[in-house]
């Protein structure tokens, strides 16, 4: 398919524990989200205190054909006035990515569309192009999810480049990890963000770690290290004398808070090493510097007010997506899918088999 003025696109996500659909419709320059659902497994995983494979793949097969029924419908469309179908491909969790892609090329075969296989990452930095604030590439991308902590330069469409990255734990596993040794359940990253507003950030004295570190080429690296800082949560926890359930609530409290100043400030050190890297590429770029922080964790408003305070002090400018879009979904898979289909990208084939490791540097 050419780059066209109006057209409709109907996308599936399910490469974590979230089933979901979304039809966008693209006119113009105007992108309107007819219809998007997402089915969250997290009741059926929480027991579990993570993501058990099987289950989720067995739950994509269960809910998907009512789910995408619902979406056709609330979006007033049928199969026929669609332009093209996306899926994510990967990278992610093998059963529901074969689900989704299976699913989503059989759709496309048999209404006759082309069919994008998305990038999962790609789907989350493009996500903040999708709003009225559009981010103009070059960009920086904080990306923070259950499975990645990268930072990112967007280049262009598609021409990606990784600074740094986690060396052991994502930032959402360290939040979900220290919330179970808490006694708290899954996922914890929310859970910690209520506590914290009620705790003292200075009780626990917790590292942030790889501060002055160096890369190889010498510059201060943007790498990321959450493994440490979560078992420091679990040894000042279990050092902790016997209490009561009040106190007990006013550790969890001041230990979540404890573990957003630590972490806010990884985050802002780590930006700042990005941004002398961004301004090191692009010697002429006399703007602000976009920046955009995605992926499930920048729901946090905590941290994205750490990112923010950085972002005024050195000249750059951040952006970041409703909540609702900033954990999995398949609104920003259909509009990277649209990204591609602006600029004249036809779908490219490897990227249709389902690849639970895939690098976004391909
Ligand atoms: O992007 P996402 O929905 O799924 C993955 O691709 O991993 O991210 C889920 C992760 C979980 O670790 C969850 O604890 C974390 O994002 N998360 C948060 C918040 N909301 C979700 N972490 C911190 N604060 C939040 N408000
Ligand atoms: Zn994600």
């Amino acid at each position: 398919m050419h780059s066209m003025d109006s057209f409709s696109i109907l996308a599936l996500e399910s490469s974590c524990d979230e089933t979901a659909v979304a039809i966008l419709r693209q006119d113009g320059d105007k992108t309107e989200i007819l219809s998007e659902n997402i089915y969250s497994q997290i009741p059926d995983h929480a027991e579990f205190g993570g993501v058990v494979p099987e289950l989720a793949a067995r739950a994509h097969v269960q809910h998907f054909p009512s789910l995408i029924e619902a979406t056709l419908q609330e979006a007033s469309t049928t199969p026929d006035k669609l332009s093209a179908i996306a899926c994510t491909t990967g990278p992610g969790l093998i059963g529901g990515l074969l689900v989704g892609s299976m699913l989503a090329r059989t759709m496309a075969m048999r209404w006759q569309l082309p069919f994008y296989g998305i990038h999962h990452l790609e789907g989350h930095l493009l996500s903040p192009r999708l709003g009225t604030e559009k981010p103009e590439f070059p960009y920086l991308v904080l990306l923070a999810s259950g499975g990645h902590t990268l930072m990112i330069l967007a280049k262009g469409l598609g021409d990606y480049q990784i600074l740094g990255r986690s060396r052991d734990d994502a930032l959402g596993e360290a939040f979900d990890k220290s919330a179970i040794i808490m006694g708290l359940t899954y996922p914890g990253g929310p859970i910690l963000e209520r506590l914290a507003q009620d705790g003292d950030p200075t009780r626990f004295a917790l590292p942030s770690p790889l501060v002055g570190a160096r890369d190889k080429s010498d510059r201060l690296s943007c790498d990321f290290s959450f493994s440490g800082l979560k078992t420091a949560v679990s040894r000042l926890w279990r050092q902790l004398p016997p209490m009561t359930e009040t106190e007990k609530q006013q550790a969890r409290c001041d230990m979540a808070a404890s573990l957003h100043s630590a972490v806010g400030n990884v985050l802002q050190n780590r930006l700042n090493n990005a941004l002398r890297q961004f301004r090191a590429l692009y010697p002429e770029y006399s703007d602000k510097i976009p920046v955009v922080f995605v992926g499930g964790v920048a729901a946090n408003q905590i941290l994205r007010q750490s990112l923010e305070v950085l972002c005024i002090r050195e000249n750059a400018a951040l952006s970041t997506v409703p909540m609702r879009l900033c954990t999995d979904n398949a609104t920003m898979i259909a509009w990277a899918a649209i990204e591609r289909i602006k600029a004249g990208l036809a779908p490219i084939a490897e990227h249709h088999q389902a690849q639970p490791r895939w690098s976004l540097e391909w």
